[in-house]
């Protein structure tokens, strides 16, 4: 059984979508903790009626990120932790941290990566005027937004789209990829060649989602 930490700084819908996934499709895995970076996380109250053990670990307590950082890998470790799932966590992580988890850390990110890193993605989205937007699974390196592609899922750009058509359109998208990718790194399936990442038992075609609506 591998053991799974998310870590959230808001909503938690990806979260959610994570540990239903682990249940529903019976994954050799366990969601064993969900941290925050902030108290008033509306996920944390979601994991906790998922029966999910969670804790935050407030930015706000620590006077620097080493500080906030050497915690958080304190509870990573605690909970031995051989995945770690960023989703909607709103902190950059240092790169000592991030060294020191390697491949263990996978991030999502509201955009088709190297598209748009970073914040606003879907609004800088509308203004670049794509007609193709996404999000994206990675692993996450020291450079922000960055690291090895797992999986994108691509959603079309409809006219007369807002920020909030885009961002819900790209959600729902999210909702699927998300334990796609996670599932086949629970599985061992996921190999990292330099910047190229390929699932056994899958074609390349199969790491990128078309999300039709
Ligand atoms: C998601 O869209 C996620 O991709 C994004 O925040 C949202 C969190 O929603 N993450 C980032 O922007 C990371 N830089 P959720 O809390 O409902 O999963």
């Amino acid at each position: 059984m591998k053991r799974i930490a998310i870590l959230i700084s808001g909503r938690g819908s990806n979260m959610a979508a994570l540990i239903a996934a682990c249940e529903r499709e019976r994954w050799p895995a366990e969601v064993v903790a969900v941290l925050s970076d902030r108290e008033g996380a509306a996920g944390l109250e979601r994991a906790r009626a998922s029966g999910v053990t969670t804790e935050v670990v407030a930015r706000s307590a620590f006077d620097s990120r080493e500080s906030f950082d050497a915690a958080l890998a304190a509870r990573i470790d605690h909970y031995r932790a051989d995945l770690v799932a960023l989703a909607g966590f709103m902190r950059v992580l240092g790169d000592d941290l991030v060294e020191r988890l390697g491949p263990r850390l996978v991030n999502i990110h509201p955009s088709l990566l190297p598209a748009f890193p970073g914040l606003h993605t879907h609004r800088r989205a509308l203004e670049a005027g794509v007609r193709v937007h996404g999000a994206t699974v990675h692993f996450v390196t020291a450079q922000l937004d960055r690291g090895p592609i797992i999986a994108q899922a691509a959603v079309a750009v409809h006219a007369g789209d807002t920020e909030s058509s885009l961002a819900a359109r790209v959600l729902a998208a999210e909702h699927r990829l998300y334990p796609l990718a996670l599932r086949w790194l629970v599985e061992d399936r996921v190999r990292i060649d330099g910047t190229r990442v390929s699932v056994q038992g899958i074609g390349p075609a199969d790491q990128l989602l078309w999300h039709h609506r």
